[in-house]
């Protein structure tokens, strides 16, 4: 059993999750806690090569193929990066998990579920707890626009495939109350970490 614990941020695109894990993690810094930041695809070396192969659009993949290579990707990363993390008792907040590949693959690309749910077992690995930052369609919309617009292979889809996203993650957190904490992105930065921070006591004890 690891010592530490294990936090996943989820979310459809322009929810505000990487913002938002970054500022959890410095609020946990300034308590003293040893924290590490990490996102997925990618994480180690090896997963941030397998992660410019996944995002890069004008490379076809089967939609089982991508679901592997995010798998292949996540193995490395918790091989390499999280587990020894957590066994020295080290606070991690990864910036999407396999609650991603469940919804994007699956919900999104029609990959079977039975199939993530296999390799997630493969690889075995449970968060203690996970953040899912929504955000209403037009906002999310509006933060999107917002960005300088480097399209990836997921950022390209369109609205059919964005809204069985939104379907799957919402799905995923009514199946699973005691893992997954629904958090309302649309406040201020301070405010939506402020709010994780509190739901990380009450659910954790720290
Ligand atoms: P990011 O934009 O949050 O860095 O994530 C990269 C993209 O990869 C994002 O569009 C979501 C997608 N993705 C999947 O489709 N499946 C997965 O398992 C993960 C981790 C990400």
């Amino acid at each position: 059993m690891a010592q530490g614990l294990f936090i996943t941020l989820e979310g459809g695109e322009g929810a505000g999750k990487s913002t938002a894990a970054r500022g959890l993690a410095e609020a946990l810094r300034a308590e003293g806690h040893e924290v590490v930041l990490t996102r997925e695809p990618g994480g180690t070396k090896g997963a941030e090569a397998i992660r410019a192969l996944l995002l890069n659009q004008d490379l076809p993949l089967d939609a089982l193929a991508q679901t592997m290579l995010h798998f292949a990707a996540r193995a490395d990363h918790v091989a390499g990066l999280i587990r020894p993390a957590l066994a020295r008792g080290a606070i991690v907040i990864c910036d999407r998990f396999y609650d991603s590949t469940m919804a994007y693959q699956a919900y999104g690309q029609n990959v079977p579920i039975a199939q993530v749910r296999a390799l997630i077992e493969l690889v075995g690995l449970q968060p203690d707890i996970t953040f899912l930052l929504t955000l209403p369609e037009a906002q999310a919309q509006a933060r999107l626009a917002q960005r300088a617009a480097a399209t990836d292979r997921y950022e390209q889809m369109n609205r059919d495939f964005f809204a069985r996203v939104q379907a799957g993650f919402a799905e995923i957190a009514a199946a699973a109350p005691e893992r997954v904490v629904t958090i309302d992105a649309s406040p201020a930065p301070e405010a939506v970490v402020a709010t994780m921070r509190t739901a990380l006591r009450a659910r954790t004890g720290r």
